[in-house]
């Protein structure tokens, strides 16, 4: 390693790009998409919007607007061969991975596959968003046996995921509540996947090659399969009345608690209480408000006994299970998000590029004389 450099384990505080996209204070848990406060956004815009925010740097005048969600509805169709393929997979296989080769033959697919120049990277932005949504849903149909539901033109992006994996036309309220799921989860700074996607196209690949390198970042349970681990752990627990005890267990044990903790937020995690306040309306409109009551019981004893706080992929376990959204589909819909942060800080990285290359610190054996292989 170089002399006088210093090792960071997991790069903790290391700071490795500028951005314009994502303002994330830690201590004071605030985080913000191009000056905008994530309540704000959460709460009042769509996630058509959130889009053209990352991809433009603005928030969309009203006609700007209407040509983004044009585009991304006329993009939202994929190539049969896509669908195809979905049916020559092993039906039991973790949806992370048919999402992965999805975007991989998407990107084989793609008018625009090797051109990185930012207009280029703008026009695969919107149309992989669209199809990585399509696709999610077309594979979670063709394993389940069922058709893919063509999609619906009249549809929000969050209205027509919701009604292309179910069939079902959501209600108003559990749509929005979907649409600000997306724009909480649609971008977050140096995570491990956007990271990952950024390391990607720093060697002048392309967009869909470092997305299907994000799909496999996002997947661990450190990161975006957290979500999924958490609902397993709520069902684990399966009553209110058992909390106390588990916890009481996993605190003995040491037990890693998934939707717990974070690296960079401190002070708690925005994006959980904005979370929070969702899944506790929806468990309740949706008559399975015990999930919500063991979320709220499990974080209450978790937090006072550790100070640990609630992450992301914490309230939002019970808020999508309450939609009616497969638990192993929870870290599908975390793509389906985050490749608006992705493809933003893929452009960004394009866009005023150096090759990421770090350096490792060797602590193997040294000046090992060599003897040949029956000598050994
Ligand atoms: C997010 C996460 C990976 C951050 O990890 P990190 O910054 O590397 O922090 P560390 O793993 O070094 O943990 C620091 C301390 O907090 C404890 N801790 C952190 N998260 C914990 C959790 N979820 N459950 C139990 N203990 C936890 C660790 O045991 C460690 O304690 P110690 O110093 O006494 O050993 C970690 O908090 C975690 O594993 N959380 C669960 C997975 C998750 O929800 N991921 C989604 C993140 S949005």
């Amino acid at each position: 390693m170089a002399e006088g450099s210093q090792l960071i384990r997991g790069l903790e505080g290391v700071v490795a790009a500028e951005t314009k996209l994502c303002d994330l204070d830690g201590a004071h848990g605030r985080l913000a998409y191009a000056g905008y406060s994530i309540d704000d956004l959460a709460r009042k815009a769509t996630f058509e919007e959130v889009c053209f925010l990352l991809w433009y740097g603005d928030l969309p005048k009203k006609a700007q607007l209407a040509e983004l969600t044009a585009a991304m509805g006329a993009a939202r169709a994929i190539p049969a061969e896509v669908t195809r393929a979905f049916a020559l997979m092993p039906k039991d296989t973790d949806p992370n991975r048919p999402l992965q080769a999805a975007v991989a033959m998407l990107g084989m697919f793609d008018p625009d596959t090797t051109d990185n120049s930012h207009a280029a990277n703008v026009r695969k932005a919107i149309r992989l968003t669209s199809q990585m949504a399509t696709a999610i849903c077309a594979h979670h149909r063709v394993r389940s046996g069922q058709s893919p539901v063509a999609p619906a033109s009249d549809l929000s992006h969050a209205g027509n995921f919701l009604y292309m994996l179910t069939g079902t036309r959501p209600s108003p309220v559990v749509t929005k509540a979907f649409d600000a799921s997306l724009t909480l989860y649609a971008e977050h700074e140096l995570n491990a996947s956007t990271f990952t996607t950024r390391t990607i196209v720093s060697t002048q690949s392309d967009m869909h090659s470092a997305v299907a390198g994000g799909v496999g970042a996002l997947k661990g349970p450190l990161h975006g399969g957290a979500g999924e681990a958490v609902m397993r752990t709520l069902m684990e627990i399966g009553e209110v009345a058992n909390v106390d005890a588990f916890a009481t267990q996993a605190l003995a044990t040491r037990r890693r608690l998934m939707g717990f903790g974070h690296r960079v937020y401190t002070a708690g995690d925005p994006r959980a209480a904005i979370l929070k306040g969702m899944a506790e309306e929806a468990c309740r409109q949706s008559g399975q408000f015990k999930w919500y009551e063991m979320a709220v019981k499990l974080h209450d004893r978790i937090h006072a006994a550790k100070k640990l706080i609630p992450n992301v992929d914490f309230y939002s376990a019970p808020l999508f299970y309450s939609m009616g959204i497969p638990v192993d589909v929870f870290t599908p819909v975390i793509a389906a998000a985050r490749i608006a942060g992705w493809s933003a800080n893929i452009i960004e990285q394009h866009d005023d590029n150096r090759l990421i290359r770090p350096r490792a610190d060797y602590v193997g054996s040294k000046a090992r004389p060599w003897r040949p292989v029956e000598e050994r």
